[in-house]
């Protein structure tokens, strides 16, 4: 696979999102497939690897760990923290104190059966604890050779500028899509400056982009867009009339709707890895084939005027998770 630079960090041009594989898209798939199919996703090239604390939680770590540990070398593995957890487990909120970051990093290595984090992302952006003082924490685990590169994800430009000030960012992760474009009014230009890298995340607008979701389709037990109000019934319906365009391109190009929405990405910047996850190695063909696809000066036009003229129904989360993103 060919590579892409995130700040300095060298990794594939598609990376592997892993979130699906504990969590958010319905029953977690057995962990003996998945361990395997992540390691036919590293056969097959992909280098960059994303998982959080928060996933499962823990669960995504402890697999994606055992998973990698034999190619340990020849992968960056991406991990974030920033949320709080009760005596459960259960997620009770975001928390970026420096003690808790310490706590969560010694947790990520133990899980992901490694010295040291490729790159570690601040998850959500905390109100309570200036960033100043986090990207301070994250300098210190990077002098102490825990961690090797400093992300963010949904922090917004200030925010950003005021981390990169203190120690440099390698990378921003937040969501990026022919579904929600909000990060070319600000954010593009802001890393572009700065030399930060960016990596989408739900790249394939959680399924949405690749023509497999219709009106029809009920989202069962455990998948978090039950929850979106963008693939509530009516919204949902409405916002298919974006998939009928881009369903248009990749018919005449003979390619997959999900393929022309991930080379979309790709031509954006050369500093752009989306991150599209799968548990099915099919799938994970048809989104890494998605980099050989060529999009035209016409086809970008073209999917540019129908992700600007269809009007997209609904908020990207409920209202208690969009308090946590930062602008
Ligand atoms: N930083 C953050 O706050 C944040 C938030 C969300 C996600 N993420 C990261 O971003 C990664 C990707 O985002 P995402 O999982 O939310 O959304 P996504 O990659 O846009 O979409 C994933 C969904 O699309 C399906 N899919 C994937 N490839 C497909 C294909 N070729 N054809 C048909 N369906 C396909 C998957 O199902 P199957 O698995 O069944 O194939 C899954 O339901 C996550 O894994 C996670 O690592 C980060």
């Amino acid at each position: 696979m060919d590579t892409r630079t995130l700040g300095r960090l060298q990794v594939s041009s598609l990376g592997l999102g892993c979130m699906g594989m504990s969590q958010s898209f319905g029953a977690r798939p057995p962990r003996d497939e998945m361990i395997t199919f992540l390691r036919d996703a590293v056969e097959r090239g992909v280098t960059l690897f994303d998982t959080a604390e928060v996933y499962g939680p823990f669960h995504n770590e402890e697999l994606v760990g055992e998973a990698l540990e034999p190619v340990r070398d020849d992968v960056v593995i991406a991990t974030k923290f920033g949320f709080a957890f009760d005596d459960q487990g259960r997620q009770t909120g975001v928390t970026s104190r420096p003690e808790s970051i310490r706590a969560a990093v010694d947790g990520s290595l133990r899980r992901l059966r490694t010295e040291t984090i490729d790159l570690l992302y601040q998850h959500r952006v905390d109100p309570d604890v200036p960033i100043e003082e986090v990207a301070g924490a994250v300098k210190e685990l990077i002098e102490a050779g825990k961690v090797k590169h400093f992300g963010m994800s949904e922090a917004g430009v200030a925010t950003i500028r005021r981390a990169h000030a203190v120690q440099p960012v390698t990378a921003l992760q937040s969501e990026y899509s022919l579904f929600w474009r909000e990060p070319e009014d600000a954010i593009l230009p802001a890393l572009d400056e700065l030399g930060i890298g960016f990596v989408p995340f739900s790249p394939l607008g959680r399924g949405f982009l690749t023509g497999q979701v219709t009106a029809a389709t009920e989202f069962g037990e455990g998948d978090i867009r039950a929850t979106l109000p963008r693939f509530e019934r009516e919204a949902l319906a409405a916002n298919l009339a974006l998939v009928d365009l881009v369903t248009k391109v990749a018919d005449r190009k003979g390619v997959t709707v999900g393929q022309v929405a991930l080379a979309w990405l790709l031509a954006q910047e050369p500093w752009i890895v989306p991150i599209p996850g799968t548990r099915r190695l099919e799938r994970l063909d048809e989104n890494l084939g998605s980099a050989a696809v060529e999009l035209t000066a016409d086809d970008l036009a073209e999917l540019d005027v129908a992700s600007t003229t269809v009007e997209v129904h609904g908020e990207r989360y409920p209202e208690a998770m969009q308090k946590m993103i930062d602008r």
